[in-house]
């Protein structure tokens, strides 16, 4: 048997610092949402051992890549069965070190279609946990396509999704290193009064020129400080008419949503006219729109 099936990526469009832990991480609250744009991955059974190979020679394909780690945890979670392995296949699209949760998506998604390809039959709270020891990302790409997380981003509570709305990603081509941009935090900045409810509120609602005049994140200050060009990037968005426009996670995409579509595929055009990369996607509301049905119904 061959699996084949596509890992989204996300955006925050909350993300609200509430404290540094003991354990060096930092309790947070945060608005997920998926977005359409997409990885794909194969996988193939395999005696015994576990390969990877990718398209883009940028990702590392060894034991530190975050689908192989998942593959031995979920192994040794089963040590009765012998002889299991699978060879992996990733062709990325998703730009990597910019805060869309790629890495995440896929390690998630590993999980997912190796506990059907191995016929594990581990429920979601098992696969869950795997993926919190993994990455505090990890959990939200198996609960669903809009969720808020809390602790490290790991404690999550489904959301029903909203209206549709559009989603520009603009990737400036230069990658942020997530534990770096948690360690400039300056904490007293981050001692506000904001909070995710209001976001919550609009977000249910699907009001989105309220939910964009809303969008907020801890990390962009200090990510704004050593790139100067996610300011440009969110003037351009805003000029062109975005609802509103915000860095996703640590960084470095820069987002802006809109409602209207049209406005949405005038903006895209122009954002290509610079050096960036950029992504016209909408969000995602159901995980039946991006993975095929032996894999939904799984266990
Ligand atoms: O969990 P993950 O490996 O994705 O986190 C990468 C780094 O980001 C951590 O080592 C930590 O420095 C920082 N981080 C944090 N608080 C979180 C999530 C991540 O400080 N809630």
């Amino acid at each position: 048997m061959k699996l084949v099936f596509k890992t989204p990526a996300k955006i925050n469009l909350g993300l609200f610092i509430l404290g540094k832990r003991p354990d060096g991480y930092h309790d947070l609250e945060t608005l997920f949402q998926m977005v359409s744009l997409y990885d794909t991955v194969e996988l193939e059974s395999l005696a015994n051992r576990i390969e990877l190979v990718c398209d883009d020679p940028r990702v590392p394909i060894d034991e530190s890549n975050l689908m192989i780690r998942a593959a031995r945890r979920l192994q040794e979670t089963v040590p009765e069965k012998t002889g299991l392995g699978c060879r992996m296949v990733l062709k990325k699209k998703i730009p990597m070190g910019a805060g869309l949760g790629g890495g995440s998506g896929n390690a998630a998604g590993v999980l997912r279609g190796l506990n059907r390809l191995w016929d594990l039959k581990l429920q979601t709270a098992a696969l869950s946990e795997i993926a919190a020891e993994l990455g505090s990302d990890i959990p939200f790409f198996l609960c669903a396509p809009s969720a808020l997380g809390q602790g490290r981003g790991e404690r999550l509570t489904a959301l029903p999704p909203p209206k549709k709305f559009h989603v520009i990603l603009v990737f400036p081509r230069v990658s942020m290193a997530t534990a770096e941009v948690y360690q400039a935090l300056n904490f007293d900045l981050t001692k506000n009064s904001k909070n995710i409810n209001i976001l919550r509120e609009f977000f249910s609602q699907s009001n989105i020129a309220s939910l964009g005049a809303h969008l907020h994140n801890d990390l962009e200050p200090v990510v704004i400080q050593r790139l100067p060009v996610i300011t440009r990037i969110k003037q351009k968005l805003n000029s062109l008419n975005a609802d509103g426009t915000l860095l996703s996670g640590s960084g470095s995409v820069v987002f802006g949503i809109f409602e209207n579509s049209q406005e949405a595929r005038e903006a895209y055009a122009r954002c290509g006219e610079e050096d960036w990369d950029t992504f016209l996607t909408e969000t995602v509301s159901s995980f039946s729109e991006f993975m095929p049905e032996n894999l939904l119904n799984y266990p």
